[in-house]
């Protein structure tokens, strides 16, 4: 059966950890003689360099499609794209809107696809902030990442993601931007399994002291735009800054997916500060990424 990524629970734990293990050594020429298709229905900087980069890397050939340039945007349906390019590569990674779209071109696709980022979840940067703990010499079962923010498509990752290592993931968020309760309920049952922990909070504060990283995301993501003016007054509270670093652990990590605001959901003395591992998160997508490249190619 062809494997995909298109949520952060299609990986077991074993898988999850088996992939980590691997983005951190050298990776052979998974992709030699192969193509990936990277098609992108919203902006991107990491994830287009970053997959376009590992793709050669590993290599492969990568194809970059801009979907208002395909007859995707033109009302060809998924399914169909789906098959087209399956007869012309060997992998599929979207970046899209609606979750669902992910799910239709896997569905027609007869080789793995990746999410690159959906309004539902962002797998791949979940997998490289995870490296990026791990190669920051923290053991991931039992350590404590406190999320704040918008309980948006990085929360929902690294509440699943997390569960999925054993971590103990805290979430704070406005109580009317809290995150999806199926994601919470999916994440409870995982960590049950794992030995981790999901809890939501609403004070950050609370949710802050003693964490061994704290993480957070935009207010306003991307196709939220119209609702800029609501989406800031209720997440002040929420921003990454030296009150929540005052009370987490002294050697706590300062995380963030990028792209950041300063001043928004993030003083820049947090992101410019000795606690930041942002450039980090930014790296390891590149070699999370590969990883999960060569470990879907090569499943049976
Ligand atoms: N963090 C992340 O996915 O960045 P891009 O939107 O630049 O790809
Ligand atoms: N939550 C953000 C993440 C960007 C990497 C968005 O979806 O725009």
């Amino acid at each position: 059966m062809t494997r995909h990524l298109l949520h952060d629970t299609d990986l077991s734990p074993a898988e999850q950890a088996a992939i980590l293990e691997a983005a951190t050594g050298p990776l052979p020429q998974a992709l030699a003689g192969k193509a990936v298709a990277l098609i992108f229905e919203k902006p991107s900087t990491r994830t287009r360099v970053s997959f376009e980069v590992g793709v050669r890397q590993l290599g492969g050939q990568p194809v970059v499609l801009d979907a208002t340039t395909m007859q995707l945007g033109r009302g060809e349906t998924l399914e169909d794209t789906a098959g087209v390019l399956s007869r012309y590569v060997d992998a599929i990674v979207l970046r899209t809107g609606a979750h669902e779209r992910l799910e239709r071109i896997a569905a027609a696709a007869s080789i793995p696809v990746v999410n690159a980022l959906s309004d539902l979840s962002h797998p791949c940067q979940a997998l490289a902030d995870l490296l990026t703990l791990r190669r920051h010499g923290r053991t991931l079962a039992g350590f404590t990442l406190t999320y704040l923010g918008d309980g948006n498509n990085m929360a929902h990752s690294l509440l699943l993601a997390g569960a999925t290592a054993g971590l103990h993931v805290r979430v704070a968020t406005p109580a009317e931007f809290a995150c999806d309760p199926q994601v919470v309920a999916a994440a409870e049952k995982v960590a049950a399994g794992t030995g981790g922990s999901v809890r939501e909070f609403t004070d950050p504060v609370a949710a802050s002291e003693g964490a061994g990283a704290l993480y957070t995301d935009v207010w306003v993501s991307m196709g939220q735009e119209a609702e800029a003016a609501e989406r800031h007054r209720p997440f002040l509270p929420y921003a990454l800054d030296e009150e929540k670093i005052a009370v987490a652990d002294p050697k706590a990590l300062v995380m963030h997916c990028l792209p950041a605001h300063r001043g928004e959901e993030i003083s820049a003395a947090a992101v410019d500060g000795p606690h930041s591992v942002v450039f980090d998160q930014a790296e390891n997508r590149l070699h999370a990424q590969k990883a999960v490249l060569a470990w879907l190619v090569q499943q049976p």
